[in-house]
Formats: C-alpha cells, sequence, structure tokens
C-alpha cells in the first residue's frame, strides 16, 4: 500500500457526532467503535460498572460529576479508511469545547432521537458547522422506539435547518412495530429482530435483495404496503442524493436505526467512509503571503485546536490536541509554533486508539496527536517544520454567562490575573478586563464551566474565588475603523473591555441593548464570534 501522505489522507474520515443531550451520541459512538472494530463488546466505552462515563473522561471533576467534561479523539482503521472520531462533551455546558472541536472535523454526525426531531442543542451545534462548512450526515435513532412519522423528521430537517434531506434507508414501522429499512440505492431490505422473550439478542438477520415474495418472511401485508409506498413517495418527494451537494452543506444523507440494538450502525459506517470527505485544502499564511496547505504537501503542518490539563492526575502536563493539516509526520520529528518561533521536540506524541493511548509513530493529514507540555502550546497555535505557517485563527464564541471573579485574600490579587490568563489561554473561560475598575470578567457557555473553573483555581493555584454576578449578559467583539472604534469607546467607556489579545469587547446588559447601540453606530461591528489571532 502506498504511504504517501496525500494517499493516507485520502483514505482519513475525521468526524464528530453531535447531538442533544440523550438522543445516543455515547452509544452510537460506542456501536460505531464496535463496528469498526476497534472495540470487542458494547459497554467497553462507557467505563466498567459505572454508568454513563466515556474513556474521555480523564479529569476527576469528570469522575465526581459523572459527565464528560473534555473532549478525546477515538482511531480506528476499517474497510481501508482510518476514521477519527472526535468526542465532544456530552453536557451543553461545555458547547464552547464542542464548537472548538468541530473545527477540527471534517463532517459531522446529527444524532437525532426518532421521538424528538431536532432539538435545540441539536440546533446550535447544527449552527456552529454551518458556519465552519461542515457536511452534516443524519442518524435517526431510536427507531425501536414509538417516533415520529419519518415524512416529519425529513420536513423538519427541511425547514429548520434549511438542508435537503436525502433518505438512503427508508424503516418500516417504530417502535414495537419497527421491522427494518429498505436500503433505497442496493433495493435490499435490511430487516431488524426484537430481543427473544427472555431478554437475549440474536443480532439481526442478513439483508434480503427485493423481489418475489423476499419481504414476506419479515412483514405481513400491510407493513409491506406501507413501507413500499412510503418508500416511492419519499423518493418522488425528495432530491436524490448528490454528493456534491452534501460537501457543499446543502443536503444530508439520512441514515435511520437503534444504537442500542446496533441496528443501521454499520451503514452509517459505510456512508461515512463512502460520502465523508477526506481531509481538504486548509487556508493559511506563509510569510503573510495567503495560500493553501495541500493534504498531500511535504511539509508538516498543523494547528492545536484544545489543551487539556490534567489528563494523567500524576503529572501536571497539558495534552495539546494538534489536528495535522499535510505531511508525515513522524515521532521524535521537531515542529515549530508559528507565533513564538518556539521549537518543540515531539518525541511523545499519543494517538487515541479506542482501545488505549499509544505512541504515535507516525501521522497524516486528517490525523489528531496529542502533545504533552508544559503550556508551550495554546488553543489556536500554528504548527510546522518551517515555522512559517500560519493557519487562520480558531474562533471564540460570545460567552452566555458573565460573572465577576474576586479572590477572597486581596492580596493574591494579582496571583489570580496570572491565573486566570493561564486558563483563559487554554481555552478554559473567557476573560475580559474591564476598562474602568479592577475587576476581572470571565464568561463561559455553561453554569459548570465556573464550577471547573472554581476547582482547577483551588487545586492548581491554591486561590479560593467567589463568583459574583455581573450586570453584563452579552460580549460582542468590536471590528471597525480607528476613528469610529475610539468614538464609540469613548461614548461607552463603562462598558468596554479588552479580551485577552487585548482586542476590544462590548459588555452589555442585554442583547436589545445590543441592537440599539449597533442601530446608532453602523460604522461599528459587533461580531459574536472572533477568530483568534
Ligand atoms: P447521549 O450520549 O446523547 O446523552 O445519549 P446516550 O447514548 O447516553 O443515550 C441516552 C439514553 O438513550 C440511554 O438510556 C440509552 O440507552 C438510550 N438509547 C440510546 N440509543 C438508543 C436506541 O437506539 N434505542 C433505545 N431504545 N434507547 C437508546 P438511559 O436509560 O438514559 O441510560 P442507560 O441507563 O441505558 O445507560
Amino acid at each position: 500500500m502506498s504511504t504517501s501522505p496525500a494517499a493516507e489522507a485520502a483514505r482519513r474520515r475525521t468526524f464528530a457526532i453531535i447531538s442533544h443531550p440523550d438522543a445516543g451520541k455515547t452509544t452510537l459512538t460506542e456501536n460505531l467503535l464496535l463496528a469498526g472494530g476497534a472495540i470487542r463488546a458494547a459497554g467497553a466505552v462507557r467505563a466498567r460498572g459505572e454508568n454513563r462515563r466515556t474513556r474521555s473522561d480523564w479529569m476527576k471533576i469528570e469522575r465526581e460529576r459523572g459527565i464528560s467534561v473534555s473532549a478525546s479523539v477515538m482511531t480506528f482503521d476499517h474497510a481501508g479508511r482510518m476514521f477519527n472520531l472526535l468526542d465532544t462533551p456530552g453536557h451543553e455546558d461545555f458547547s464552547e469545547d464542542t464548537y472548538r472541536t468541530l473545527t477540527a472535523a471534517d463532517a459531522a454526525v446529527m444524532v437525532l432521537d426518532a421521538a424528538k426531531g431536532i432539538e435545540p442543542q441539536t440546533l446550535k451545534l447544527f449552527e456552529v458547522c454551518r458556519l465552519r462548512d461542515i457536511p452534516i450526515v443524519t442518524f435517526i435513532n431510536k427507531m425501536d422506539r414509538e417516533a415520529q412519522d419519518p415524512f416529519a423528521l425529513l420536513d423538519e430537517i427541511g425547514s429548520k435547518l434549511a438542508l435537503d434531506p436525502a433518505p438512503l434507508y427508508w424503516p418500516a414501522g417504530s417502535g414495537g412495530r419497527f421491522k427494518g429499512m429498505l436500503d433505497l440505492a442496493r433495493q435490499r431490505f435490511i430487516p431488524f429482530a426484537k430481543k427473544g422473550s427472555d431478554g437475549t439478542d440474536e443480532g439481526h438477520p442478513e439483508p434480503v435483495a427485493l423481489g418475489g415474495n423476499s419481504l414476506a418472511a419479515f412483514l405481513d401485508e400491510a407493513e409491506q404496503a406501507e413501507v413500499e409506498e412510503g418508500a416511492m413517495l419519499v423518493q418522488e418527494a425528495s432530491k436524490p442524493f448528490d454528493r456534491q451537494a452534501f460537501l457543499e452543506g446543502h443536503m444530508t444523507p439520512v441514515f435511520f436505526g437503534s444504537a442500542l440494538r446496533h441496528f443501521g450502525v454499520d451503514q452509517l459506517l459505510e456512508g461515512l467512509g463512502e460520502y465523508a470527505p477526506p481531509p481538504k485544502g486548509v487556508p493559511a499564511t506563509r510569510g503573510g503571503e495567503p495560500t493553501e496547505v495541500q493534504p498531500g504537501d511535504k511539509e508538516v503542518t498543523g494547528f492545536i485546536f484544545k489543551v487539556q490539563a490534567n489528563m494523567d492526575p500524576n503529572h501536571r502536563d497539558r495534552i495539546a490536541f494538534l489536528r495535522l493539516a499535510s505531511g508525515k509526520f513522524s515521532r521524535g520529528m521537531k515542529l515549530k509554533v508559528q507565533n513564538t518561533g518556539k521549537q518543540i521536540s515531539v518525541n511523545a506524541p499519543v494517538m487515541f486508539f479506542a482501545s488505549d493511548r499509544e505512541l504515535a509513530e507516525e501521522a497524516y493529514a486528517g490525523d489528531v496527536i496529542g502533545i504533552p507540555n508544559h503550556g508551550v502550546l495554546r488553543v489556536g497555535d500554528s504548527l510546522s517544520e518551517s515555522g512559517a505557517l500560519r493557519f487562520a485563527g480558531l474562533p471564540n464564541f460570545a460567552p452566555e454567562i458573565l460573572q465577576r471573579v474576586r479572590v477572597k485574600d486581596p492580596l493574591k490579587a494579582k496571583h489570580l490575573a496570572k491565573a486566570l490568563t493561564g486558563l483563559a489561554e487554554e481555552g478554559v473561560t473567557q476573560l475580559f478586563r474591564p476598562d474602568v475598575g479592577a475587576d476581572f470578567i470571565v464568561g463561559a457557555v455553561g453554569q459548570l464551566q465556573f464550577e471547573v473553573m472554581a476547582d482547577r483555581l483551588a487545586n492548581e493555584y491554591q486561590l479560593e474565588v467567589i463568583f459574583e454576578p455581573s450586570p453584563y449578559a452579552e460580549a460582542r467583539w468590536l471590528v471597525a475603523e480607528r476613528a469610529d472604534l475610539e468614538d464609540f469607546a469613548n461614548k461607552h467607556k463603562m462598558q468596554m473591555s479588552a479580551d485577552i489579545d487585548g482586542q476590544p469587547v462590548f459588555l452589555a446588559k442585554s442583547a436589545w441593548e445590543i441592537g440599539y447601540v449597533a442601530e446608532r453606530y453602523p460604522k461599528v461591528r459587533f461580531e459574536r464570534s472572533k477568530e483568534r489571532a
């Protein structure tokens, strides 16, 4: 087999799963690993004897709270393709982490609960995918439970997401009447077997070709008529699957199944391998000149999309997650950080095979490696052999909760500034320093992030802090010509602040206030997200 960087990149599929909590992301992750041969038995992803915890739960706080705070990566080699599944936190308070992880994904699987359709968190994450032009594969889960009419579900995808749904399969019934699905392209029926009355699971029968009386073994006459008519109607009513439209983000192929019963999961994995895109060129600058880094380029390049502390409680190391954009990475290689010029020897990179953490010997575009370091690497850093390449920054999203933070011991105020800056650099929080006054305002997407922050400030920096309500509810990055910006800032001194990179941020009491000032200052843009320089 060829191992040129281009050929290796072409067989990579790097994707993330987005869903509303409880739609079945964890169960699907586990069953995809099972389908890909990465684990042998269900139950391996959730730690033995403990519910609802995946292997990514390394942090102490995660173990205490039983939720997945931080994202990790699961890599498996299957059917000639290398899949990198980027795990995202299950809890919506950590959606900032999810947003960033999506910047490292080439595709996303959107899991919908068949009874609930598109839920708020699904919509939010979908919007981030759209912002990043990430193609979406839809998996309608829990067909073994009473589901909404599949036509209604497709309609909802069309109307709420403005995405053309292209079903590749069509379900026969749902819940107690769920019998399987038609494979529309291959004209087959894939039967679903209920568990035996004694609760044993024999697995599902082999697919059968349509024609003659082949369906009679699985469906009664009324059921046959229903599924055939539904399939005919849906094919007339929806556009046929068009890979280009999918890659451009206008269309989503739709799969049906039951993650829990491992039904439809093999088909989903096959679809991902077949249709999801391999890594593509990434816009960048080299010595200030715009360029596009191609996966097959010789130079090893990549960007850090996530930094995680405390993966191993015995060490104070941080692990920086590097998404490779080009070249053939080999262990021991030296890479340079573009903005600091620092050189690092990557002697102990970690690759995340689902079964365990292993040392990576080599990796290609699309792969993610973990680089242990002591704070040299930051989210958004560009790494390359020459040190000359710079990728467009990762976005920061406007926080949804803003609080004032105070340290109990006033003598430690300086220490607090340093600690908060550290956490902000890691991406744990967003930090805003008001132009007037000495307080810090910290922003997060969810309440739980403040608890993580307090925990880490206490454990790692020996700082007892108090979070207090702030008068602000919204933050917007300001973009304008210098004179317009100064004019605005002068008239709104009390509400101006700077983020950790010194960029001006307007703090507002409400979204309404932002609308109000934006109308009066048309030359100033109030941005909800910022590409980190
Ligand atoms: P999440 O990561 O998206 O939050 O969802 P998760 O996989 O944890 O699934 C949420 C619940 O839905 C779990 O039940 C899980 O067993 C169930 N589930 C997932 N996929 C399917 C499916 O295809 N069919 C059915 N019937 N149920 C499904 P739970 O009772 O909350 O948790 P547990 O006690 O089973 O772990």
